[in-house]
């Protein structure tokens, strides 16, 4: 089968497309025939080997990952002996961070906890973008934001996978007015998702302007966590999804402080992979939640793909399609 294969810690463009061995699944596993995948921040992390938390997750001097892409939709091709959520002909979507990744490839073998049925009405494509961004978004707003009916929002990092699901999640559960904050090219499709308004970062500091929110969202985290109690209401949260790793470690040791010294909330998500996957499947059955595709692109453009998402340039989520590479087995 053909995969994307990381050999060494460098950039995405040392990422080669190789014919390597099938995967053949173990007891408790499904091998899934990957009919779209995406990218994102794992990725862009273990092509460069960069922060180096990655490498201590993922290999210290090469990659112990070889195959790489967190996220698939697919169809089930063969089960192990011991499944049995899943059955041949099954069509599956979910996050395989946690499962030794390899959604770059045409086949993929992986843990039955890895993954849930997708809804009918879901293109695969479509399903590629739910896994990782809206289980960030979803347990981001609820459970750490616990984000109640009537409040005023704020996204920082608006326009990709996360912001992109999180505004329409966000007024599912009930939020009156949502901003979003990102660069200017991303502002249009921004407003088309559901943002009452948008701010350009490189134009305004929404840290400064004087507003106040209920709850901010934070994917790009690069501020002292006490610029963002500024501009929260009293009783208000801010909850970083990711950033920069120092002011990650910010929000984490000074969010008990805050929180004895005002009544604000610093939290921090720790994403529990493919936790709500049904809850999402709701949501998107119910017309609640529509994707933003950036692409598709093909399994040949992986790392070009890889280098386009980590110099910020797409909207909502990179895909990957294979669906031409089936067509063709
Ligand atoms: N908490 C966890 O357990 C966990 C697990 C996995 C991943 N993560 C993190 O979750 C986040 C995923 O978010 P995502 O997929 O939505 O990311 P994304 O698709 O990269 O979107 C982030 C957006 O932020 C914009 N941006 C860049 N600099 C900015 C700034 N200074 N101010 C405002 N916006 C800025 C980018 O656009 P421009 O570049 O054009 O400005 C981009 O559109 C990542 O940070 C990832 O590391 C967290």
């Amino acid at each position: 089968m053909k995969a994307i294969v990381c050999t060494r810690y460098g950039s995405p463009e040392d990422l080669e497309l190789r014919d390597v061995e099938k995967p053949t699944p173990q007891d408790n596993e499904v091998l899934v025939k990957v009919h779209a995948t995406s990218i994102n921040d794992w990725d862009w992390c273990l092509a460069r080997g960069k922060p180096f938390y990655i490498r201590l997750l993922c290999g210290l001097r090469n990659p112990t990952v070889t195959i790489p892409g967190a996220e698939v939709a697919g169809t089930v091709e063969a089960v192990g002996q011991n499944v049995n959520k899943f059955q041949v002909g099954d069509a599956v979507y979910g996050d395989l961070s946690e499962s030794g990744f390899g959604g770059f490839a045409e086949y993929v073998s992986v843990h039955e906890n890895a993954l849930a049925l997708k809804p009918a009405n879901m293109p695969f494509v479509e399903a590629a973008t739910i896994p990782h961004a809206a289980m960030l978004a979803i347990q981001s707003l609820r459970d750490k934001g616990h984000m109640r009916s009537g409040q005023k929002l704020l996204i920082n990092g608006a326009g990709g996978g996360v912001g992109t699901l999180g505004v329409q999640i966000a007024k599912y559960m009930g939020a009156t007015e949502v901003t979003g904050v990102d660069s200017a090219s991303k502002l249009d499709l921004m407003r088309s998702v559901g943002f009452d308004h948008v701010i350009d970062y490189k134009q305004e500091d929404f840290t400064k302007n004087g507003q106040r929110y209920d709850l901010i969202l934070d994917t790009k985290t690069n501020r002292s966590p006490f610029d963002y109690t500024r501009v929260l209401s009293p009783h208000g949260t801010y909850v970083t999804v990711g950033g920069a790793t120092s002011r990650i470690f910010q929000a984490f040791f000074l969010g008990p402080l805050i929180r004895r010294l005002s009544t604000n909330h610093i939290r921090v998500t720790d994403l529990k992979p493919n936790k709500d996957l049904d809850y999402a499947n709701q949501l998107f059955e119910a017309g609640q939640i529509k994707p933003v595709v950036d692409g598709p692109y093909k399994l040949s453009e992986v790392p070009e793909a890889i280098r386009y998402f980590g110099e910020g340039k797409h909207t909502g989520k990179v895909v990957i399609s294979l669906q031409d590479e089936n067509a063709a087995n």
